[in-house]
């Protein structure tokens, strides 16, 4: 059982206060879905859990299972159990998928898996996701599609298996069968109910296929409305504008 709990955080980016005020728990087995309009401090919240040194935090806290997040490295944060799924993930030049999965597994687990037996667990996880064979042998991130990038992160959640997941805009860029891999992913992933999910995302498409429990809408920083899995139909059907207006 974990929870990462934000408490009443504020972080500014190049001396601009975009989150102004977060408050969240989120506990094994609960999937949490963020939604809310473009600039709206979503990716600034996942950055900031995530220790990028580009977002300062200038207040609140953010605890997983009651320690300390943001005194934490990047690895540390890994180490603990939280992984990330960046909007934007950087090319890796001359690391092939398959040395950065096993490094990222042996970090986490804090020893490194028999080669035998992770090249076994990599192509169940491969297999899964119908990922090609020859993929693991590709340069991290370099020329990945849209589907790639997002198949290549829930294979990552498959091996990692974190306490707490945040997956910003894991839809996007995806065509419909790659969104129906992916949320098949996210679905297996979450079954085994050890994990807590917090699922980022501008549109509500990929919400009809992985059902959050609680919904939260962001606007201008902060989250301005919270309900269950009926405030994203409302959202499909209305948008954001009430909330634009609200803040105008
Ligand atoms: N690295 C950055 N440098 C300058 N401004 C940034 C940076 N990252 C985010 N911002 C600003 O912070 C606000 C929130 O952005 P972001 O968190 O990306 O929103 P969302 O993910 O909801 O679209 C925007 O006004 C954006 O311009
Ligand atoms: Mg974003």
């Amino acid at each position: 059982m974990s929870t990462l709990e934000i408490r009443d955080l504020h972080v500014s980016v190049a001396d601009k206060a975009i989150l102004t005020g977060v408050n969240l728990t989120v506990r094994s087995g609960q999937t949490h879905a963020i939604m809310g309009p473009n600039g709206s401090g979503k990716s600034t919240l996942a950055y900031a859990i995530a220790g990028h040194p580009k977002y300062t935090v200038t207040g609140g806290e953010v605890l997983l299972d009651g320690e300390d997040l943001l005194s934490m490295s990047v690895d540390e944060r890994a180490r603990a159990g939280l992984f990330l799924a960046m909007q934007y993930p950087v090319e890796v030049p001359g690391v092939s998928v398959s040395n950065f999965l096993r490094s990222a597994v042996t970090a986490v687990r804090g020893e490194a898996p028999k080669l035998r037996e992770f090249t076994k667990e990599l192509k169940t996880g491969m297999d899964n996701l119908s990922i090609d064979a020859a993929f693991a042998q590709r340069n991290l991130n370099e020329g990945f599609s849209g589907g790639e990038k997002k198949r290549h992160e829930i294979l990552q959640l498959e091996l990692l298996k974190p306490k707490i997941a945040v997956l910003d805009e894991t839809d996007s860029g995806l065509d419909v069968d790659a969104l129906r891999v992916v949320s098949e992913g996210i679905n297996r992933f979450r079954g085994s109910g050890d994990t807590g999910v917090l699922l980022i995302t501008h549109y509500t498409r990929i919400l009809r296929y992985v059902k959050p429990d609680f919904v939260h809408v962001f606007a201008g920083g902060r989250i301005v409305e919270e309900g269950g899995p009926e405030l994203a139909d409302r959202l499909e059907a209305e948008g954001y504008e009430r909330y634009a207006k609200a803040l105008a």
